[in-house]
């Protein structure tokens, strides 16, 4: 028998106009933990679609316990033991934990109706042997994304799972939620279950991966022990260059006030948060996630509404009702959830990039296509989006490169002030750093940015002032000379764990 459970050589995938997989190469053992990583659109989600069969391969083949399989469709992964938790979570929000747990296969009674006591249990045992205490019976929407993530591995449990696929599962957590998945993990692999884990934080690859395979451009770059492999060489294989400056950080000056909330609260929510931000200032907002963050700069741009509290534009009293109104006033927010927020998905790229600076397009009602091409091509080559054409629909592209589409919808309208809610979430390092950059050269330009983050170096090292919240109030405010991963941590630590 071979040393591997799972063998996949020369996987090639073409879609129209895209060869997404060239000769990709991939093993896997009983018992490990394998990460997947590489640039966004380098082809990471659409492998793995191809080992559960979503995708069919255009060539090449795949061999678990010694065997030729055909994945023909996702029942046929399956019925081999193999279970995928997709980077968009794909529950079934209306149904309760245990229906999505046993979807496909119910257990049911000599007459095929559902024996829900028995369903119940199963689920309640599933979960709990994963330490978690969720009720069978919850609705799955009401449940944060990490609970919905344990559902998902009960349900793979439910199923004999023996490979285990993870899509960025931790993008969405929190530090503590990230440590919770580390431990399952674990668990699991303990359990003889190996686990696929693609994820654009090294800190996940170091915490869990036995080994790190790397794609690049659609092809197989090579495979190292993860203990024995530096960062700065995986990133190389990664981005085909070393990067020597994650974070380029220039300080430009200070200038006007564009930006003061007062006393801002939200019953429930957060209260009393008061800060300013200037022009070319960077301005960090971070703390756990739940701490309120998300909530305050929605209340800001009229998503929900204030119950307390003054918001000044450019020094003049404002009262914004929606992110539209907030718009128009030059307030730009770049939303944390891209897929439902942020992208009209059956629309072109262009198009969403151009969305709000659509009327610097139009004349008499027209628009002129000519410069609003232009202007998505600009965009196009700046974030490095990976796509053929700005003519291929948003739903078309890698996770990453969708986040990109977003951040430059928002940069191509005209917003002197941009709130942006984890902008970098789900992008890879190279297009990080230059994210960063372009960041910097806003601020120099007499832009205003409000950073929310829970990456900690991100925030340390990019923001001129951080803003650290703690349960629904602001903590403290650090300038970035005084900032250090300790400070700004313990700033954020629920009182009750200070001890
Ligand atoms: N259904 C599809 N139709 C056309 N092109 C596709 C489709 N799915 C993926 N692609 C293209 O295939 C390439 C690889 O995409 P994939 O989603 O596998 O990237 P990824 O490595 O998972 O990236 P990310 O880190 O951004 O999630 C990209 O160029 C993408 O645009
Ligand atoms: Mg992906």
């Amino acid at each position: 028998m071979s040393e591997y459970l799972l063998e996949m050589n020369n996987i090639t995938k073409i879609f129209p106009g895209v060869k997404a997989l060239d000769g990709v190469h991939f093993n896997l053992r009983k018992g490990e933990i394998h990460a997947l990583m590489g640039e966004n659109g380098a082809g990471k989600s659409t492998f793995i679609k191809v080992l559960t069969g979503v995708h069919q391969p255009d060539g090449g083949e795949i061999i678990l316990d010694g065997e030729l399989i055909h994945m023909h469709d996702p029942l046929v992964a399956a019925r081999h033991g193999i279970a995928a938790i997709y980077q968009h979570l794909a529950a079934y929000p209306d149904l309760t934990v245990a229906e999505n747990i046993f979807m496909g296969h119910e257990k049911l009674t000599g007459l095929k109706s559902i024996r829900w006591k028995q369903t119940n249990a199963e689920a309640r045992r599933l979960l709990r042997s994963l330490g978690s205490d969720i009720s069978p019976t919850e609705r799955m929407g009401v449940l944060s994304v990490a609970q919905q993530q344990l559902v998902e591995i009960a349900k793979a449990l439910s199923q004999d799972m023996r490979i285990l696929i993870m899509d960025e599962p931790t993008a969405a957590l929190s530090r503590r939620e990230s440590e919770e998945l580390y431990e399952i993990a674990r668990g699991l692999r303990d359990r003889g279950i190996s686990i696929i884990l693609i994820s654009h934080r090294f800190e996940d690859m170091h915490r869990l991966a036995d080994r790190v395979t790397v794609l690049r451009d659609a092809k197989y770059i090579g495979t190292w022990t993860v203990g024995e492999v530096t960062e700065a060489d995986l990133v190389k294989q990664m981005v085909g260059r070393s990067i020597d400056q994650y974070f380029p950080k220039k300080t430009a000056p200070i200038g006007e006030e564009l930006l003061k909330v007062e006393g801002l609260s939200r019953t429930g929510f957060f209260a009393d948060v008061s800060f300013t931000l200037h022009a070319g200032e960077i301005l960090g907002l971070t703390g756990l996630v739940g701490a309120g963050r998300t909530e305050v700069v929605e209340a800001v741009c009229g998503v929900t509404r204030k119950s307390a509290g003054r918001i000044f534009v450019e020094g003049r009293e404002v009262d914004i009702r929606s992110p539209n109104e907030a718009l128009k006033l030059g307030v730009g927010l770049l939303p944390e959830d891209r897929q439902k927020q942020g992208l009209l998905l059956a629309w072109s790229i262009g198009r969403n990039i151009t969305l709000p600076a659509i009327k610097r397009f139009t004349k008499r009602g027209l628009i002129r296509e000519a410069g609003e091409r232009k202007e998505a091509e600009h965009f196009k080559t700046l974030m490095k989006i990976r796509a053929t054409s700005i003519d291929d629909t948003a739903m078309s592209l890698s996770g990453g490169n969708q986040q990109k589409v977003v951040v430059s919808k928002l940069l191509s309208g005209e917003s002197k002030i941009l709130i942006l809610d984890e902008p970098t979430k789900g992008v890879d390092v190279g297009s990080k750093a230059q994210m960063y950059e372009i960041m910097c050269e806003l601020a120099a330009k007499g832009f205003g940015i409000l950073l929310i983050s829970s990456e900690l170096p991100e925030v340390i090292n990019m923001a001129d002032n951080i803003i650290v919240m703690r349960e629904g109030r602001v903590s403290t405010v650090i300038p970035r000379a005084e900032a250090t991963q300790e400070n700004v941590l313990s700033a954020g630590m629920p009182v009750e764990k200070m001890a």
